[in-house]
């Protein structure tokens, strides 16, 4: 089986790397090394250093290759980049995808899976129903925009050309090899501040609520989804329960015995106060259940931060 992974070197899309390779299977790598680094590229996996805006380069890669799966993680990813300017986060994450569609339907790809967000799509959670795939998509910015409009073109070519195609609905997504130094991410700039004895940072009240979700258990859904026989499908990845930030906050502290209290500031301007995904749909469609507990994610992700300061 032949993969191409958009996004292969940043955080997702390289721990799925080393996932399909210890499978055995023949990993592409296509990333333009924006935000994922080299370094992160497991080297039995070929890598094309192009961005997924150049449609002619991208071209030669799908004619070379001839994969059998995309698996699109290449994004721009900071939510606030996209309020400051909507035109460049829709060339990456609404034009960039649909290079990799169309190529897809041109060179008879047999499955593309995209990396959607259940944090940002649905907007504010509230009541006591979490929002299933079948809510109505209310983004709240045009990164969660964009995703909606990536997933309304994945229909299109389902619909028009047979494309097989499966997004996953990430809830926020945490463990080895995410950027500390991001605007996303909390538990690894939260991690990453306290083994460095630095202030850390909680804007609003800290009791933002959100659903954690531990990469190697993302990965695991994104292996599912590859070996599935399903034509067609939108899937929410959480945990299906949620935590403070100040809850987390203590957490990570009594782990790491960091003995400073938080530096509150104003709360972000658009934040959602609470974000949690039903996970119902994914369990029984796939099979796929998340296996790593917050406690034992954090321990390994605290784990990879120590042993990348050694
Ligand atoms: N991390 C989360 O909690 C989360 C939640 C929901 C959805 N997602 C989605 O998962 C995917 C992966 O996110 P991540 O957290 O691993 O981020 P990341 O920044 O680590 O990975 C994104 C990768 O895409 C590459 N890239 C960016 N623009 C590109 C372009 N124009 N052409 C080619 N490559 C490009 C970057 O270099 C990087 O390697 C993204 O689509 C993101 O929107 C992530």
């Amino acid at each position: 089986m032949k993969i191409l992974i958009t996004g292969g070197a940043g955080f997702i899309g390289s721990n799925i790397v080393d996932e399909c390779i210890k499978k055995g299977w023949n990993v592409i790598v296509v990333d333009n090394l924006s935000t994922g680094k080299k370094e992160n590229i497991n080297y039995k996996a070929k890598f094309y250093n192009v961005d997924i805006t150049d449609f002619e380069t991208l071209k030669k890669v799908f004619e070379k290759e001839n994969p059998d799966i995309i698996n699109h993680h290449a994004a721009q990813i900071d939510v606030r980049k996209s309020v400051a300017n909507p035109q460049y986060d829709a060339s990456i994450n609404i034009i960039g995808s649909l290079n990799l569609l169309e190529l897809s339907v041109k060179c008879k790809v047999k499955k593309f899976i995209f990396a959607s967000s259940g944090g940002t799509i649905y907007g504010e959670c509230k009541g006591k129903r979490l929002p299933k795939e079948s809510n109505k998509p209310l983004p709240e910015s045009p990164y969660g925009c964009a995703k909606a409009s990536v997933e309304f073109y994945m229909w299109y070519y389902h619909k028009v050309y047979g494309l097989n195609v499966i997004s996953l609905r990430y809830a926020n997504v945490y463990g080895p090899r995410q950027d500390p130094f991001g605007e996303a991410g909390v538990i690894s700039i939260f991690i990453n501040r306290m083994l460095n004895n630095e202030d850390v940072y909680i804007f609003g009240d800290g009791k933002q609520m959100r659903d954690f979700v531990f990469v190697k258990d993302v990965v695991d859904a994104n292996i599912k989804s590859m070996l599935s026989n399903k034509n067609f499908g939108i899937y929410n990845v959480g945990s299906g329960k949620t935590i403070s930030i100040i809850s987390l906050f203590k957490k990570l502290k009594n782990l790491l015995n960091y003995n400073k209290s938080p530096i509150y500031q104003p709360p972000r301007k658009g934040e959602i106060l609470k974000s949690c995904l039903s996970i119902d749909l994914i369990k029984k469609e796939l099979n796929w259940s998340p296996k790593v507990s917050l406690d034992e994610g954090l321990k390994k992700t605290i784990e990879y931060f120590k042993n990348k300061m050694r």
